[in-house]
């Protein structure tokens, strides 16, 4: 493959985009950009005031921030204001205001600028929810991946579990339902799959099997 691609994956959350967008990325040799994690670093800035989390509040400390996504040898490291946030942002904590904070007009323009900045030379494969539908329509390779709940929640379960947290899985079931409505329902740019896009539906296929089926789609992108 020749041209240096533009890749787009969209998906609920616990499809495993990170995962396997990361693992694509490294085969590839793209630079994996975690939109995500964005809006988990705007998070972790509002929770850093101390108080009651309002969209006043969260509205306040997006003029100032600065997130800085960096990718190295297959890692991103995340930085809010040149403080490392790259765990402090996977917390329950953060999960649980992360959807009304990417809710935010002002939140999603300042974030959507930065990604399109990331992607301008090519050579990028982004995840998010809106990198399709608006971030970049012009993706050679758009994908929708996706996983039924009773899966994403059990991936997700045992990603905590591996952290330390001590969530039930019926908890972790409730809490993504109620971030997939909030995410597909919102006013500004949506999680939606878009008709060109792909859909990959991973319940029950390996890693390895979605890093490779992307890789295909990829290589049919390249050609197109
Ligand atoms: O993929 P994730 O769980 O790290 O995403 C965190 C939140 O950010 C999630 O609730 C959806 C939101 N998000 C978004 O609105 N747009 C994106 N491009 C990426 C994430």
């Amino acid at each position: 493959m020749e041209k240096k691609l533009v890749v787009a994956i969209d998906g609920p959350a616990g499809a495993g985009k990170s995962t396997v967008a990361k693992l694509a990325a490294q085969q590839l040799g793209y630079t994996y950009i975690d939109t995500g994690a964005m809006y988990r670093a705007v998070a972790w800035k509002t929770l850093q005031q101390g108080q009651p989390v309002t969209d006043e509040l969260i509205l306040s400390v997006v003029p100032d921030i600065t997130v800085d996504l960096r990718y190295h040898d297959g890692k991103t490291t995340v930085l809010v204001d040149g403080t490392d946030v790259t765990d402090s942002i996977r917390t329950p904590e953060i999960n649980h205001i992360v959807s009304q904070v990417a809710a935010l007009g002002p939140v999603r323009t300042k974030m959507v600028d930065l990604q399109r900045d990331m992607a301008t030379r090519g050579g990028v494969l982004m995840d998010g929810r809106d990198i399709a539908s608006h971030v970049l329509p012009q993706a050679d390779v758009k994908i929708f991946l996706t996983a039924s709940i009773e899966e994403r929640a059990r991936r997700r379960w045992l990603e905590m579990r591996e952290k330390g947290y001590d969530i039930s899985l019926e908890q972790l079931q409730k809490d993504i339902a109620a971030r997939d409505k909030a995410d597909s329902e919102r006013e500004i740019s949506p999680l939606v799959q878009v008709k060109e896009a792909t859909l990959l539906d991973t319940t029950g296929m390996s890693i390895d099997e979605v890093v490779a089926k992307i890789l295909e789609l990829c290589n049919e992108g390249g050609q197109a």
